[in-house]
């Protein structure tokens, strides 16, 4: 399995600084762009798939956004309608689908390493839309870029990650990201949803919640993922919210300055208070407006005959 690949965007693991940057300074420009009315097309004449095996709101949603804002067209699969349903293999599926010639696909799937085969199978770029708990790039980049648009630079900021690190997709993009840029990553949430060997991909695993709380320029507020409590990752939703729960009772230990992600769905009252994540410090919609200028700047510097970043 190749672990990257030069025309698509698998993982935000192998993007070195210079990358990163590329793609977060295209996404800027397009937002300045958009702000003075200037419409780039740079994506006409073109069509995208999406194929999406797994739910998606924000992702799916802003990715056909990116598309038809940047002039081209785009394309979902129906699953529960399609003929995945009467048994046909993911090959199969992905290489019929090829064969109506579309030009860059996008792709969510519940098992990890679905959108290198992908990749590996076929000729046009692939968008890593998420993959099981591996990553989910897109979603690092828009954090990473809303954290920028706020605060300047991550270099130097000290990011939590508070949750279900575990399962995470989002964690893991986010992690490798902010590492390459030279942020200080910590993660916190019980110790059963904390992966084995964390340390080994850069972030700091925080005992106290209590006391990490005030030295944090941001805290990106994962959903816990009630399909797997009875799993017994932690004993109850309300213990949860009593230990790990970012209350607002906790928020007035942070800095001033301290902005609150989450990349949603979000479950009010448990991983978050609705008052935080409606309150001053949230940028939580500014991270899903930012979805869409920063999946134009990904799909535009994949696709136009320029080249990937
Ligand atoms: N953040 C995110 O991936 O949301 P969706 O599942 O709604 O796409």
């Amino acid at each position: 399995m190749k672990i990257s690949s030069s025309k698509s965007l698998l993982a935000l693991r192998f993007l070195n600084s210079e990358q990163l940057l590329r793609l977060i300074n295209s996404a800027l420009e397009l937002k300045k762009s958009f702000t003075e009315n200037q419409h780039p097309r740079s994506l006409s004449g073109q069509t995208i798939l999406n194929l999406f095996f797994e739910p998606s709101t924000r992702t799916r949603v802003s990715f056909e956004t990116a598309v038809k804002r940047l002039g081209g067209s785009s394309v979902a699969l129906n699953l529960e309608s399609s003929s995945v349903k009467k048994g046909e293999t993911l090959f199969d599926t992905i290489k019929n689908l090829d064969a109506m010639g579309f030009d860059g696909i996008v792709v969510r799937h519940r098992h990890a390493g679905v959108p290198h085969f992908v990749d590996n199978t076929l000729g046009v770029p692939v968008i890593n839309a998420g993959d099981g708990f591996n990553e989910h790039p897109s979603q690092g980049l828009l954090d990473v870029f809303t954290m920028i648009e706020k605060q300047g630079t991550v270099t130097g900021k000290n990011v939590l990650i508070l949750g279900d690190i575990l399962h995470s997709r989002v964690a893991r993009s986010n992690i490798w990201a902010l590492k390459t840029l030279g942020a200080n990553v910590f993660v916190a949430g019980p110790p059963t949803l904390i992966p084995a060997g964390i340390e080994h991909m850069g972030a700091i695993v925080v005992p106290d919640l209590a006391k990490a709380i005030p030295h944090m320029d941001f805290i990106n507020v994962l959903r816990i993922q009630y399909e797997r409590q009875d799993l017994g990752y932690f004993p109850t939703v309300r213990e949860y919210r009593d230990r790990f729960g970012l209350t607002l009772d906790r928020l007035q230990h942070a800095k001033p300055t301290v902005n609150i992600l989450h990349p949603g769905p979000i479950n009010r009252g448990i991983e978050i208070d609705s008052d935080v994540a409606d309150g001053p410090h949230n940028v939580i919609l500014d991270q899903v407006a930012n979805g869409v200028i920063v999946r134009m700047a990904i799909l535009q510097q994949l696709l136009s005959k320029g080249g990937p970043a």
